[in-house]
């Protein structure tokens, strides 16, 4: 019989310092563009980690997810919290923080460190800036693909490479 195929999520929080600025703008072009955002200022933020696999009938898990969470601290949280995304943050280096980069930028850090997990694949992070807004990124394989078949039914932001 085949193994079932689940999804689980791992929640943390955070929260950081950023503003939005484009190397590509001028300067009044980016206080047209970005608003309030375009001075410093603050988010508490919460990223979703979705892991897919199959349940392994040994351990009736797709994976541990004290080990998630644990991977999830060293990579993303210890390294962004109570952080200037844009100045703190070395693989944010030369990035518009915006919430779409920073989602894909955190699968950039997690996917590698998820490959020792033999079955169970990162599926999504979701990254929520606020309660309004938030940002998802399926990978770079799937992206296109997964957009314009869930852009119907979701609200919520849909990433499908860097952008500003
Ligand atoms: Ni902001």
């Amino acid at each position: 019989m085949p193994r079932p195929i689940v999804e689980i999520t791992h929640v943390q929080e955070f929260s950081a310092a950023h503003r939005l600025v484009s190397a590509h703008l001028s300067e009044q072009e980016n206080r047209e563009l970005y608003g309030p955002c375009f001075t410093d200022h603050g988010h508490n933020y919460s990223v979703e980690v979705t892991v897919r696999g199959p349940v392994e009938p040994e351990t009736g898990m797709v994976m541990d997810l004290n080990r998630l969470s644990r991977l999830v601290v060293e990579r993303i949280i210890a390294r962004v919290d109570h952080r200037h995304l844009n100045h703190d943050v070395p693989f944010l280096k030369g990035t518009i923080t915006t919430a779409e980069n920073v989602a894909v930028a955190f699968w950039d850090e997690l996917e590698p460190a998820l490959r020792a997990f033999k079955g169970c694949k990162l599926y999504r992070i979701r990254l929520n800036e606020s309660r309004a807004n938030r940002a998802e990124y399926y990978g770079p394989e799937t992206a296109a693909s997964r957009s314009s078949s869930r852009s119907s039914s979701r609200s919520s932001a849909k990433t499908r490479s860097a952008k500003g």
